[in-house]
């Protein structure tokens, strides 16, 4: 029988058995602390010669890193531990050993990560992102469960675009072309009008030829929809929901987040009231004509260039500080190591000043010289977003920027009742929705001004031919949740596996 190591609570003082991997081994006069990982958790284990046999302790030092392992031993408390435990080791078997491991302490390239990914999901942060992913799978489904949502799957395989043509994989099908799903939105409506509310998770697929990040070529995504419903009614589930997901990560990931050292202060403030903006609204945000909470979109970002550009000299010299006196002749091994991990340190988080300061002149630009009209870019959405410390929900777009099925505004015809969520920290764009055109001549029209083949649409006009009703619905990108969330720099470490233009390898 083996113990899990989050289990290792229930058997205080008890002798019991793990199996794993080596993430870590320190040698002593007498004694390995190697550290044990079974996927569940960390454990230390203490292999002291005088409490093994002289043939196990002799193996010990055979241990690589990820080296596979059974530890027997006995668990003491040991708050000072990772997990809050270790193990005092009373016999070491190994499984396998592994060859030099690629991934070591010292920094990596991102680029050579993404290449061991298939190893680099063994490393902490990387586990600690992918069990926040899991609670939130989990919590999406409780959710929509408790709220009477029908679970159905859209196709994969699909003969008409849904949100445009610029985008498409196209696959032969047997002989004919079949795009790969780039929403199950379309099925969704007719699902809907079959059981009322219903919501799909599956993989969607954009081939998306930029390298930005936010996005991937493959993700999944959740898409609910809803008869009955018009676009209030739909930012009102939308804002229940995400508060309801956040809220399941903060009550049931805290090691997690403090694994990856997310701030959660603003995560916690998932519970205040959404601010609605027109796109109007939103727009005279963006320009800096109108101030959010005493903040001008323009003047912040002046200022945080300014703050980044003294924060950038005060970390180059610090680092060049450090790196002199690391020179000192006679300096203790430790000190040296101490100052080197500092400096380490300092250029990591130089390279995200670096960066900062590179990208904020291109908001500012984009900030200045947005065009009424528009829908927004990147940029756009993070000079908005950086604002405000709550999701943001924009609706009311002009229609001839969004997708051909959203509702044309009743009162304003200029706009469609779509409805994007942006996620606040300058991430941006989470969740898109809206309420659906249920008007069959408006819905030609706009399926002609896209130029989409009519013919593949001739099912989805039927739904307003037979019984047609309000409704509306919305998608959330799994992965742009998973980003803000775990606050990462892209997107490509909130997936196992990501794809994205230029890689396809692991
Ligand atoms: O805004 P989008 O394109 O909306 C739709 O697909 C609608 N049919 C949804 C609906 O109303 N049922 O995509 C929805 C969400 C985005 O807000 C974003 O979170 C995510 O999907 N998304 C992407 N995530 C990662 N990489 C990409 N290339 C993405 N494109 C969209
Ligand atoms: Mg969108």
């Amino acid at each position: 029988m083996y113990t899990l190591i989050n289990d290792l609570k229930n058997h205080e003082e008890k002798t019991i058995h793990l199996r794993g991997w080596a993430s870590n081994r320190r040698d002593s006069k007498g004694l390995y602390f190697i550290v044990l990982r079974d996927g569940t958790g960390w454990c230390q284990c203490v292999v002291n010669s005088e409490s093994v046999s002289a043939e196990v302790f002799e193996n010990c030092k055979n241990i690589s890193l990820e080296t596979s392992l059974e530890i027997s031993g006995i668990v003491r408390k040991d708050e000072k531990q990772i997990g809050g435990f270790e193990l005092q080791a009373t016999d070491v078997k190994i499984i396998s050993i592994a060859q030099e491991y690629p991934i070591s302490k010292k920094e990596h390239g991102v680029d050579f990560l993404m290449d061991k990914r298939h190893l680099w999901l063994r490393t902490q942060r990387q586990w600690a992102i992918m069990k926040i992913r899991n609670q939130l799978i989990f919590s999406i489904h409780n959710f929509f469960q408790a709220e009477g949502f029908v679970q159905m799957d859209a196709p994969l395989f699909t003969g008409n675009a849904c949100e445009g043509t610029s985008n498409l994989f196209e696959t032969d099908y047997y002989g004919d072309v079949a795009y790969l799903s780039q929403s199950g939105q379309l099925y969704g409506e007719a699902m809907a009008m079959a059981m009322g509310k219903i919501y799909t998770f599956g993989p969607t697929f954009r081939a998306e030829k930029s390298k930005t990040r936010r996005h991937l070529s493959e993700f999944w995504m959740i898409e609910p929809e809803m008869a009955f419903f018009d676009i209030f009614q739909n930012m009102d589930l939308i804002e229940k929901f995400l508060r309801n997901v956040v809220n399941g990560v903060l009550e049931n990931c805290k090691s997690e987040l403090e694994m990856i050292g997310r701030d959660t202060s603003v995560l916690k403030n998932i519970s205040q009231t959404f601010p609605r903006l027109t796109y109007d609204e939103a727009v005279s945000i963006i320009k800096g004509e109108k101030d959010v909470a005493g903040k001008n979109s323009i003047k912040t970002l002046e200022d945080d260039l300014k703050k980044v550009e003294s924060r950038i000299v005060e970390i180059n010299n610090e680092i060049t500080d450090r790196e002199e006196k690391i020179k000192t002749p006679g300096m203790k091994k430790g000190e040296i190591g101490f100052n080197q991990s500092k400096i380490d340190k300092l250029k990591q988080e130089l390279s995200d000043f670096e960066e900062q300061q590179r990208n904020i002149p291109g908001w500012l630009n984009s900030a200045k010289n947005f065009e009424y009209g528009q829908d927004f870019g990147g940029s756009d959405e993070t000079v908005l977003t950086r604002l405000f410390d709550v999701p943001v929900m924009v609706y009311n777009w002009p229609h001839a920027v969004k997708a051909f099925y959203l509702k044309r505004d009743p009162d304003d015809s200029r706009f469609a009742r779509g409805v994007d969520i942006l996620a606040p920290e300058g991430y941006g764009e989470i969740v898109g929705g809206g309420e659906r055109e249920t008007d069959t001549q408006l819905l030609i029209e706009k399926i002609k001004e896209h130029q989409l083949p009519m013919e593949a649409f001739n099912w989805y006009l039927d739904l307003r031919k037979y019984g047609s009703v309000p409704h509306a619905g919305f998608g959330l990108g799994l992965e742009r949740l998973v980003t803000w969330i775990c606050k990462l720099p892209h997107v490509r470490e909130s997936i196992p596996f990501p794809r994205m233009y230029g890689r396809l390898l692991p």
